[in-house]
């Protein structure tokens, strides 16, 4: 009789240990342990780190020593057909490669998938694996995003290896995997979603990339955190890890690279979500300022920079008296500190007093902005929503804010003038010393040197 050996596994930062734990020794996470099953001849190698290190070893088979300046093949890059996705992966797919993209449910994962499937088999055979719907509902989603290939395959199968063997007789180029969650390993006797699971069928998927040099996309569930649900060491394995985040209940939708071994991790894709599937956002500024109110107090709009792009967005600001004696702050889109501070700064330098108002910040179009570039624009609406004067329509500002009330350099001052300028916006106010540096100003431009948060107040609107 085979005998099984149990231990437990974090799933944050794969500690493991014999008992189960509430509380992970290594990582601090709670609840965090999951039971895995080894046959006892496989329980030595079980045996904590060595797991690990077997999985993370690849197989590439016997190699010699090679002298790095030989033989240099460049990378096999094919465009999905979508330049929003092409630049968050450097350029392309990388032949070879094994990307994760991972969302929450419904964000539209298998939407964007399907239609770079489409794109990618125009010149190469795709296989596109689904462990969550029917081949049906597969071709009804299929039907309405107009996808139709002669050289497009869909399987419906959730055994790992019975997909490799099927792979095996139609050599695809390309295998999407939806999602690595539902995948299992038939040999290994956890059950599916299991971080055992997901370790062991990737490990699979990916041996197969790195052997014959199939593209993979895998599809990743997160958890209630935000995470990619299952193992932490999932993210380590494959090239490039995607998040695709937006609002639900917006169109808007970004794609960010949290990793890639193959291109920078700054770049984002912008998606707007409709009936015809997933189309791409060339000018995502254009589309944020759309519904812009005019003449309305408590907004500024901000230029920041999203990897190399510049991108203009609105903050907003409502200040509303309270009686209550602790005032409520509250941010969307926006670092909470930050407002707190910018708040603090305003109050101190310029004397207006925000205590008896409760104070909302949000940013427009679901975006997140981390910049400090935008302080300048978050001033100028907080000022303008406490005093009621409204920021004209065609001012935009950015600039940080140190505590003293100064306003200092941002980068890349000239890409985020010249944006600005193309939207229309000809009132541009920047910090000082970038004033000074600035060597072309757009044809109808006026520019507007800020040197502390006292020179924001002559901006507002008579
Ligand atoms: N007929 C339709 N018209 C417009 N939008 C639709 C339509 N059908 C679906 N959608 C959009 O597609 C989204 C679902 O997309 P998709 O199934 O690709 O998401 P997913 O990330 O793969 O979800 P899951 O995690 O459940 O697999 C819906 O939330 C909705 O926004
Ligand atoms: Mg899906």
């Amino acid at each position: 009789m085979i005998k099984k050996k149990t231990i437990y596994v974090c799933k944050s930062c794969d500690y493991q240990t014999s008992q189960w734990l509430g509380k992970c020794p290594s990582c601090g996470a709670w609840n965090s342990f999951e039971e895995e099953t080894y046959d006892d001849d496989k329980a030595a190698a079980a045996d904590k780190k060595s797991v690990r290190r077997t999985l993370l070893a690849r197989d590439f088979g016997e190699s010699e020593p090679m002298l790095l300046s030989e033989n240099v093949p460049d990378y096999l890059r094919s465009s999905t057909g979508m330049g929003e996705f092409d630049r968050v992966l450097g350029g392309g797919l990388v032949s070879g490669s094994v990307v994760l993209l991972s969302g929450e449910p419904g964000i539209g994962k298998s939407t964007l998938l399907l239609q770079i499937c489409h794109s990618l088999s125009q010149t190469k055979k795709v296989l596109y694996v689904s462990g969550e719907e029917s081949a049906a509902q597969i071709a009804m989603r299929a039907k309405r995003l107009g996808v139709r290939s002669e050289s497009l395959w869909v399987l419906t199968e959730t055994d790992a290896s019975k997909v490799l063997e099927k792979a095996d007789k139609l050599s695809p180029d390309v295998i999407v995997v939806d999602s690595i969650q539902t995948m299992y390993h038939s040999e290994s006797a956890t059950i599916p979603g299991s971080i055992t699971q997901i370790r062991e069928s990737s490990a699979m998927f990916i041996n197969r990339a790195k052997t014959d040099g199939t593209a993979v996309l895998l599809v990743g569930h997160v958890n209630k955190e935000g995470g990619i649900a299952g193992p932490k060491i999932l993210e380590h394995m494959v090239d490039t890890v995607l998040y695709f985040e937006g609002e639900r209940r917006q169109n808007f939708r970004l794609i960010r690279a949290m990793k890639n071994r193959f291109g920078s991790t700054n770049e984002i894709g912008v998606f707007e979500m409709t009936d015809k599937g997933l189309r791409e956002v060339e000018n995502p500024s254009e589309m944020l300022l759309s519904d812009r109110p005019k003449n309305v107090p408590g907004n500024c709009a901000v230029c920041v920079m999203e990897g190399t792009r510049p991108l203009i967005a609105e903050i907003q600001a409502l200040t509303s008296p309270t009686v209550f004696p602790s005032p409520r702050r509250m941010s969307t889109g926006i670092d909470y500190g930050r407002v707190s501070l910018i708040i603090a700064v305003i109050e101190k330098r310029l004397g207006l007093a925000f205590q008896a108002h409760d104070v909302y910040v949000n940013v427009i179009g679901g975006i997140k902005i981390d910049e400090t570039a935008s302080d300048a624009a978050m001033a100028m609406a907080l000022i303008s929503s406490v005093r009621e004067l409204a920021v004209p329509d065609d001012l935009i500002a950015f600039g940080e804010i140190g505590l003293s009330g100064e306003v200092r350099t941002v980068s890349r001052v000239e890409q985020r003038v010249a944006e600005a300028a193309r939207l229309g916006f000809t009132r541009i106010a920047i910090p000082r010393r970038c004033a000074e540096r600035l060597d072309k100003i757009p044809d109808g431009v006026k520019i507007f040197p800020i040197n502390t948060v006292f020179d924001l107040l002559p901006l507002m609107a008579k």
